[in-house]
C-alpha cells in the first residue's frame, strides 16, 4: 500500500470560525480526510502573538475543537490537538530561529501589516511567528499545506528554512508545499468585497454560529453594486461575485445554475436567498457544535488522544534535529 501524504494545516484561535474560515479552509480539510494523513492544529502559541484575554482564548480554543468536528472533521480519521500541549512546537522553533535570517522575518508582508496595525506591541513573538509555523509544519514531515494566498510566503520561507538545515546536516526535513485545493473558495468581506472575510472585521464578516437573524442582516446589507444584474464578474462587480461564490458553496449548484436561477430578480431577492443557503448550511453545524460544548469529556478525550498520537510523531522529528546540532542526548 502506497503511504499516504502528510498534511498539516492551523488555525488560530484569535476570534470566532467565519463562514471563510469554513468555505475556503475546514470544508476543504474534510475533503482530504479520507485521502491523506492529516493533523488539524489549534494553534494557540500563534495566538498570542497579538493581546488576548485569557479566558476567551481557552473558551475558543474548545469552541474551535467542537466546531472543527461539528463541520464533519473526524476525530478517528485525523490527529486534531491543540498546539500548546505538544512542548515539540517551542523546542524546534528555538532551533529553526537560530536557522532563519533577520532579513528573512522583515520581509515577511504579514509582520509589516500586523506591525502597523498593533503599532504599540510589536513583540519579538510576532516577528518570529513564521518560525514557530514553520517548526508546525517540519515537525510532523509534511508533505502539503492547505492554506490560503496569505500564507503561502510563510510557508515558502519554511521550505528555506527547511532546506537550508538540510543543506547543513543531511536531509532531516521533508520539503513541504502549499497546497491550494482545487474547491477551496475564496471568500471575502461582505462590506469590503476586495479583501478577504475576516475575523478582525465583524461588519463584513459571518460567523459560523451566527444567530439566523444576524445571518439574514448581514447579507441584506452587503455591498453589491448599482446595476440589477446577478452575473459573476470578479473584476467589475465584486460584492456579487464573492455573494454568488457563497451561494454555490453554501448549495453545491454551479455558477451557471445560480446566475439562471435569478435572472431578471435584482439584489433584493437575491441578498435574502443567499443568506437563506448559509443559514440552512450553519444549522446542523451549529447544533452539532452546541451539542459538543455541552459534552466537555468527550472534547477532552479528543484533544489528549490527539496531542499524544502528535507529540509521538514530534518526539522523533526532535530527536533527530538535537542530534544533528550537537545536543546532549537525554
Ligand atoms: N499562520 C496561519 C494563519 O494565520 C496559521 C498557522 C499556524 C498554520 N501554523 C500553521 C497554517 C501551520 C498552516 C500550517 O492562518
Amino acid at each position: 500500500m502506497e503511504q499516504k501524504k502528510r498534511i498539516f494545516s492551523g488555525i488560530q484561535p484569535s476570534g470566532d470560525l467565519t463562514l471563510g474560515s469554513y468555505m475556503g479552509a475546514i470544508k476543504n480539510w474534510v475533503a482530504l480526510q479520507d485521502d491523506y494523513d492529516c493533523l488539524y492544529c489549534i494553534v494557540d502559541m500563534h495566538a498570542i502573538t497579538v493581546r488576548q484575554v485569557p479566558a476567551d482564548l481557552r473558551r475558543r480554543s474548545l469552541e474551535q475543537l467542537a466546531q472543527y468536528i461539528a463541520c464533519g472533521l473526524d476525530p478517528e480519521k485525523n490527529i486534531m490537538f491543540i498546539q500548546s500541549h505538544v512542548a515539540e512546537h517551542a523546542e524546534l522553533a528555538w532551533v529553526l530561529g537560530c536557522y532563519t535570517q533577520f532579513g528573512e522575518l522583515s520581509r515577511m508582508t504579514q509582520f509589516k501589516d500586523k506591525s502597523q496595525k498593533h503599532a504599540d506591541n510589536i513583540t519579538a513573538g510576532l516577528f518570529t511567528y513564521p518560525v514557530l509555523m514553520a517548526a508546525d509544519i517540519l515537525l510532523y514531515q509534511t508533505d502539503l499545506v492547505p492554506v490560503g494566498q496569505d500564507q503561502k510566503q510563510h510557508v515558502e520561507l519554511c521550505r528555506d528554512i527547511a532546506n537550508r538545515f538540510n543543506g547543513v546536516y543531511s536531509e532531516t526535513f521533508t520539503l513541504p508545499e502549499p497546497f491550494i485545493p482545487p474547491m477551496g473558495a475564496k471568500i471575502m468581506s461582505l462590506g469590503a468585497p476586495e479583501s478577504k472575510m475576516s475575523k478582525s472585521d465583524p461588519d463584513g464578516c459571518v460567523f459560523l454560529m451566527d444567530r439566523p437573524e444576524e445571518i439574514m442582516r448581514k447579507f441584506k446589507r452587503a455591498i453589491t453594486d448599482c446595476e440589477t444584474a446577478v452575473k459573476y464578474d470578479r473584476e467589475n462587480k465584486p460584492g456579487v461575485s464573492n455573494l454568488l461564490t457563497i451561494y454555490c458553496a453554501a448549495t453545491g449548484k454551479t455558477m451557471e445554475a445560480a446566475e439562471q436561477e435569478f435572472a431578471g430578480q435584482g439584489y433584493g431577492v437575491f441578498k435574502p436567498a443567499v443568506g437563506e443557503a448559509v443559514v440552512e448550511l450553519v444549522r446542523p453545524i451549529q447544533e452539532e457544535a452546541l451539542r459538543l460544548m455541552k459534552d466537555k469529556a468527550y472534547l477532552e478525550s479528543i484533544y489528549q488522544s490527539g496531542a499524544q498520537k502528535a507529540q509521538a510523531l514530534a518526539q522523533k522529528t526532535l530527536r533527530k534535529v538535537y542530534k544533528k546540532v550537537g545536543f546532549v542526548a537525554r
